[in-house]
């Protein structure tokens, strides 16, 4: 296998960030090279999932490391998996915030609120299909990630107000008036 490379994260306003992801093939060509960059491409920025959109694919694969949160949240000890074709069976439970930022959208973080369980159905790295449940932390790492491959991004969840307030900072991102200290892609 090559090298790992680390790739550009694509900035908010670009338009693959809106795009609902296409499933892929087992065949599809050098997936465990992408995996691999992926992961690299998250650990060099800090991030604690990173979802196939954000290095400009749209493909339904996104992966999560949140063993970051382990101090706080003991169960995330070695929460580390990849997610292809996933599928959200069931999400459950009472809304709960949680102050979310993405790496597409560098120097905001707003509270999110999201069901604290979902049920959910992927191919790990193996091509093994599995349904898993997941809460708490992990359930909201999975929801953010999946949300990307479906096009949706935390800024889309927060109330139209707050948006309103946000929009000057996004405009400027899209531009490539930020300062993120990884590598990233700007539509403009
Ligand atoms: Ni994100």
């Amino acid at each position: 296998m090559s090298k790992t490379k680390i790739l550009p994260i694509v900035a908010y306003g670009d338009p693959v960030l809106k795009r609902v992801a296409d499933e892929i093939e087992p065949d599809y060509p050098e997936l465990g090279q992408l995996v691999d960059n992926m992961f690299e491409t998250m650990y060099e920025a800090s991030g604690v999932g990173l979802a196939a959109p954000q290095v400009g694919l749209s493909i339904r694969l996104f992966i999560v490391d949140a063993t970051p949160f382990c101090e706080d949240h003991p169960e995330l000890d070695g929460f580390v998996k990849v997610f292809i074709n996933p599928v959200i069976l069931e999400e459950s439970g009472k809304k709960w915030p949680f102050n979310e930022g993405c790496l597409s959208i560098p120097a905001i973080r707003e509270d999110v609120f999201r069901k604290p369980k979902i049920l959910i159905e992927y191919y790990d790295e193996n091509w093994e299909l599995q349904e898993k449940e997941f809460d708490g932390m992990a359930a909201r790492v999975i929801q953010h990630e999946y949300d990307h491959i479906e096009g949706i991004l935390f800024t889309d969840h927060l109330p139209a107000l707050k948006r309103r307030m946000l929009k000057g900072k996004l405009t400027d991102i899209t531009n490539g008036i930020v300062d993120a200290d990884y590598k990233m892609r700007f539509p403009k």
